[in-house]
């Protein structure tokens, strides 16, 4: 009978693939003594001027249904962070306010795919980005990126290649999770050109731009799109500012989009909680010192990581230009699932497997460093025989 039931939904829901990531997190939720790297959160707490600001909202009596598009203050300061970070001239016209980064996606799925649509993104990729698009009834090509001389590569002209007239729209995220690939600026000048002149959408996951290596922010489309390019980027208050848990983040798109995503908003969630929008207004307007401390804990974080990786002889790591993980080859694994659910019933470390992040992640595993050192130290400890095998 429940099989009957399951069989009884709708096309969409029943040929949703299951995120294993979350498998493998399931399962070690249920034990003790895990030391959970599988998901894309950092241990470290949201910093306590954005707590109070949430908190001040409520005791102000903020309490009440939001614009569809946002509030307007946080609006506004979306636009005066990213157009003093960018170089770029946002108006609030083209700011919507998501609960989060996935909702962000979510509504640009709705609001681009029709069934049937071609729709092409990276690979290895995170799984909801394809999850999301298939929910709207997509059909997800990928382009693949490639360890070539000891960084990940993604040739321009593949990408280009692979963006038929008939593509609706392109995804492209980055620093990308899990590799942390970073697309140039002469690339992404290029794509932007062909799908200008094709029509394509390009729809820009940004949540982990200001985790980068090199610079403030990686090159971002939003620096040299003009207003009204088939551009919409996800952004995402998550990652930099510790914030999973609130479910905040923001959509830049084309201003003539305001009132459909006003729209399919309604229908979603009606708006953000008002207290958690005035929350990312402190975060954005006074955060700055924040994102620099967390930058320099990743950092040491980060490097402690790459130094105990190359200890290993069946370990190959490119290393990342931005986001926060560590995604490595090891010698031999041909099944990362199997591996990952071995490696947490034998060690108790939670990493993600290759594979749930497309064909071309098989044989890796990622690891969250967004862990203090003493974490990470016990972790390659207990990685240690699991990867000297
Ligand atoms: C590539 C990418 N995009 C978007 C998100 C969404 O983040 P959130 O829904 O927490 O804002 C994530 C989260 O891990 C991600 O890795």
């Amino acid at each position: 009978m429940s099989q009957k039931i399951l069989d009884n939904l709708s096309q969409r829901a029943t040929s949703l693939q299951a995120s294993k990531i979350r498998e493998i997190a399931e399962l070690g939720m249920k034990q003790d003594d895990v030391l959970p790297l599988w998901f894309g959160e950092g241990v470290w707490p949201t910093s306590d001027s954005i707590v109070n600001a949430a908190v001040e909202s409520l005791c102000r009596g903020n309490h009440k249904y939001q614009p569809n598009n946002g509030a307007i203050n946080l609006r506004e300061q979306i636009c005066q962070y990213s157009n003093q970070l960018l170089g770029c001239n946002l108006t609030t016209q083209r700011i919507t306010i998501t609960p989060s980064g996935m909702q962000g996606l979510m509504l640009c799925a709705q609001i681009l795919a029709s069934p049937g649509d071609k729709i092409v993104t990276i690979e290895p990729g995170w799984p909801n980005i394809v999850g999301a698009f298939s929910a709207a009834g997509a059909n997800i090509e990928s382009v693949s990126l490639n360890p070539v001389d000891g960084i990940w590569q993604l040739d321009t002209q593949t990408i280009i290649d692979k963006l038929t007239p008939d593509t609706k729209a392109v995804i492209i995220n980055s620093p990308n999770n899990p590799t942390g690939w970073v697309m140039n600026k002469a690339q992404q000048l290029e794509i932007l050109a062909h799908c200008r002149a094709h029509q394509i959408w390009i729809v820009a996951d940004d949540v982990y731009s200001r985790l980068y290596r090199h610079g403030a922010s990686a090159p971002s489309f939003l620096s040299i799109a003009q207003d009204d390019d088939l551009l919409i980027s996800v952004n995402s208050f998550s990652k930099c500012w510790s914030m999973t848990g609130w479910r905040l983040g923001w959509i830049v798109a084309p201003a003539i989009l305001e009132a459909k995503l006003g729209q399919l908003t309604e229908f979603n969630t009606s708006s953000t909680a008002g207290f958690v929008q005035d929350a990312g207004i402190v975060a954005l307007r006074d955060g700055e010192q924040n994102v620099s401390q967390l930058l320099s804990q990743l950092d040491e974080s980060y490097r402690f990581c790459a130094q105990q990786l190359s200890t290993f002889s069946r370990v190959e790591f490119i290393q990342p230009e931005g986001a926060f993980y560590c995604f490595f080859k090891v010698d031999g694994l041909t099944d990362s699932f199997a591996a990952a659910k071995q490696i947490m019933q034998e060690t108790k470390v939670g990493l993600a497997p290759g594979i749930a992040f497309g064909e071309k992640g098989e044989g890796y595993l990622r690891l969250c460093y967004a862990q203090p050192l003493n974490v990470l130290d016990n972790a390659f400890q207990r990685l240690a025989p699991f990867l000297n095998k």
